[in-house]
């Protein structure tokens, strides 16, 4: 056997890997499906020839090819929560208030669970009868992916729960890890593949290949669970109950009264941070007791009865290169620092944002300065200050351009914002480009496979120019499966996920769009002025009786500010928009579904609050009746169903009394509320 064999050999075997690593860790392949098949034939054919040659890394004896097969999707039957964050203590004080005010209680005493937050990777542990039957990312909260089979390699998640008479069913939830220790070991073994152990724990978990995932050393600890009838009545006694089912849960885990105690506990851990054996940033406080939780419920994403106490950022220094100026979706023009890269926590960070012009010329930030940047948790790392070097001669102020760098259209200083724009908004690429980037991001349209690298690249291409180009991709077959990292296999897959995106819901069509100030809160007002998709299209066909209508209802539609309403109608009586909007409905399935209906009394009144409430706060009881399906407003008029009068009700009862709209005392409103 020659030396040359032997390198051969290696190379091969090191070339198959890194491809392999793109492929399965990264989702971004660089080579076409048939150059990795001709690399594995040839591997096959070394190995044949020279059967003595041996490597601990040869690929041939860890995974058997390719798996097409992909992750299919979940839908949580409770939805999984996100955190707000508390930076400061003023934070963790608001938080508190706002409970206490919530929940009406006059007593400050409430009591918290405390746990450390970790930075790791969220699971829905689904158990029927005991025994574990999916397991599933946490995704967009509402549905993730169905990961079972990589999670049952993880030794510290119980197959079968170690009791008796398990509940019928239960979720529970918790993070997934890497320890730093095990992070460094396996960095050494995988060639520094991964930036820092959370990155290590995602690329280890959401393997197609499970034998992988059961090679890397992946911990579990549980910190929340789904509805669960028969549990206990704090969230500390069901975590005690969890643990003796065989279910990990934090060591840390503690319960605290107050302020000063809950942040006693955060300085506690805060000081112990470096010896505890997994990355964490932060702490979680919850409400202890369930019955407060449920009563508090969730605005959005995120409960009333949690919050995240970060740890303080890091920060280092590092030279800035040069400024550029970025152009936003909506126009929006932001300077950039392109920095000397530098490793802030274990993350090389080369960007960080500069907000905005104010911002620099605040803080004097020059091209060629050194700076201090800081980073926390997952925010884009910004600038702290300028280090001055008295004998360093600096480079000129810099000034907001006055045309973009992109469409050289006009810059516009926007009198309410401190944002400055490019007026090109339906010209400027990169305005375009930031559109479909958003249409088919993970918020919107959500199509697995084609994020901004790829955007950017069919965009360059002239192959995406507009979203009904999306749908049309087919057209462009034998370009794509012939670019650099395209294959049949990956084109086949991008097609099937963009297929699987036809049948679009009204509001997220709305949404997807990216129109300033239209949001999805806005786009679901929007979309409910449509009644049938008949009339959506009439409305983008300009006509005129059509939009008459639209527009009036949206002007009197609760909640819909002027500039979401005034935005929306300058995107839609732009001809270029209307044309593409149009012939984007021709690609897909436009639908208005069912609203899940609450059957309620006031489900569809228009409910108006006045006077104090003895039982519960005004937010308690605008939260019950939004979830029973009523529409609580603010002002009294005749459209107007139901009027709840507390204590010391005045004008509106009055109002209410002369437009005969009907008027529920406190004792009623509580029946039906608990009905
Ligand atoms: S509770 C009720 N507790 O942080 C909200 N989350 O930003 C559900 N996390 O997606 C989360 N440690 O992945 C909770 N002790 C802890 C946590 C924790 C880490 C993660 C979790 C969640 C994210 C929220």
């Amino acid at each position: 056997m020659t030396n040359v064999k032997e390198k051969k050999f290696k190379n091969l075997i090191e070339k198959i890997n890194y491809h392999n690593d793109l492929y399965y860790n990264k989702d971004n392949p660089q080579i076409s499906d048939v150059e990795y098949d001709a690399l594995i034939t040839e591997l096959k054919r070394v190995q044949k020839k020279y059967p003595n040659l041996l490597s601990a890394d040869n690929p041939l004896n860890k995974i058997g090819g390719k798996v097409s097969a992909e992750f299919s999707k979940f839908n949580h039957p409770t939805r999984m929560l996100s955190l707000d964050n508390a930076m400061i203590k003023g934070d963790v004080e608001n938080f508190l208030k706002r409970i206490i005010r919530f929940l009406s209680f006059k007593d400050i005493n409430i009591q918290f669970s405390i746990e450390p937050k970790i930075d790791g990777l969220s699971v829905n542990l689904i158990y029927e009868n005991g025994q574990l039957i999916v397991a599933a990312t946490r995704g967009d909260g509402l549905n993730g992916e169905i990961i079972t089979g990589n999670v049952s390699t993880i030794k510290e998640i119980p197959q079968k729960l170690q009791i008796n008479s398990p509940p019928k069913k239960i979720e529970i939830r918790g993070e997934i890890f890497i320890t730093k220790k095990d992070f460094l070991n396996l960095n050494k073994k995988t060639k520094n593949q991964f930036a820092n152990p959370r990155n290590a724990a995602a690329g280890s978990l959401r393997q197609l290949d499970v034998k992988i995932t059961k090679s890397r050393p992946l911990k579990f600890i549980a910190h929340g669970f789904g509805v669960y009838e028969n549990g206990k009545k704090t969230y500390y006694d069901q975590m005690m109950e969890f643990k003796t089912w065989g279910i990990p849960i934090s060591p840390y885990l503690k319960v605290a009264n107050g302020i000063d105690e809950l942040l006693k506990n955060y300085n506690y851990i805060n000081d112990k941070r470096s010896e505890i054996p997994y990355d964490i940033d932060g702490l979680v406080y919850k409400v202890n007791d369930i019955s407060y939780q449920r009563r508090l419920g969730t605005v959005g994403k995120t409960p009333r009865w949690a919050i995240a106490h970060k740890f303080a950022s890091e920060t280092a220094k590092t030279r800035i290169k040069k400024i550029d100026i970025q152009i936003g979706r909506t126009g929006s023009a932001t300077p950039v620092a392109r920095l000397e890269p530098i490793n802030i926590g274990g993350v090389l960070v080369s960007n960080a944002t500069l907000h905005n012009f104010e911002e620099i010329e605040k803080k004097d930030i020059r091209e060629g300065d050194t700076v201090v940047i800081e980073r926390a948790g997952d925010v884009i790392p910004h600038i702290l200050n300028v280090v001055l070097d008295k004998n360093k001669k600096r480079s000129k102020l810099f000034k907001p351009p006055k045309s973009c760098p992109v469409c050289g259209s006009s810059i516009i200083i926007d009198p309410d914002e401190v944002v400055v724009r490019c007026s090109g908004a339906y010209i400027c690429e990169a305005q375009i480009i930031g559109g479909l980037k958003h249409f088919v991001s993970r918020s919107a349209l959500d199509i697995e496979g084609l994020g901004d690298k790829q955007i950017n690249l069919f965009y360059n291409k002239k192959i995406i120019k507009n979203y009904s180009d999306i749908f049309k991709l087919e057209k462009n077959r034998s370009q794509i499966i012939d670019m650099e990292g395209w294959g049949e296999l990956s084109f086949k897959n991008l097609v099937e996920a963009i297929n699987d995106k036809r049948r679009i819901e009204l509001s997220k069509f709305v949404y997807s769009l990216g129109i300033r100030f239209i949001g999805e809160k806005n786009a679901q007002a929007i979309s409910q002025a449509f009644k049938s998709i008949d009339i959506f299209i009439r409305f983008y066909n300009n006509d005129q009786d059509v939009k008459k209508d639209i527009f009036n209802i949206l002007e009197n539609t609760d909640g819909l500010g002027p500039k979401a309403t005034g935005s929306f109608r300058e995107y839609s009586e732009y001809k270029g928009n209307r044309n593409q909007i149009l012939s984007l409905i021709e690609e897909i399935d436009l639908v208005i579904s069912s609203l899940k209906t609450v059957k309620s009394p006031i489900t569809g009144k228009k409910i108006i609050f006045t006077g104090t409430l003895d039982s519960m706060s005004r937010a308690e009881a605008k939260s019950m009746a939004e979830k029973l399906g009523a529409k609580v407003v603010s002002s009294i008029n005749r459209s107007t169903d139901i009027l709840i009068a507390g204590e010391k009700s005045g004008s509106k009862l009055k109002k209410a009394n002369e437009l005969g709209i009907k008027i529920m005392n406190e004792e009623s409103w509580k029946k039906l509320s608990k009905s």
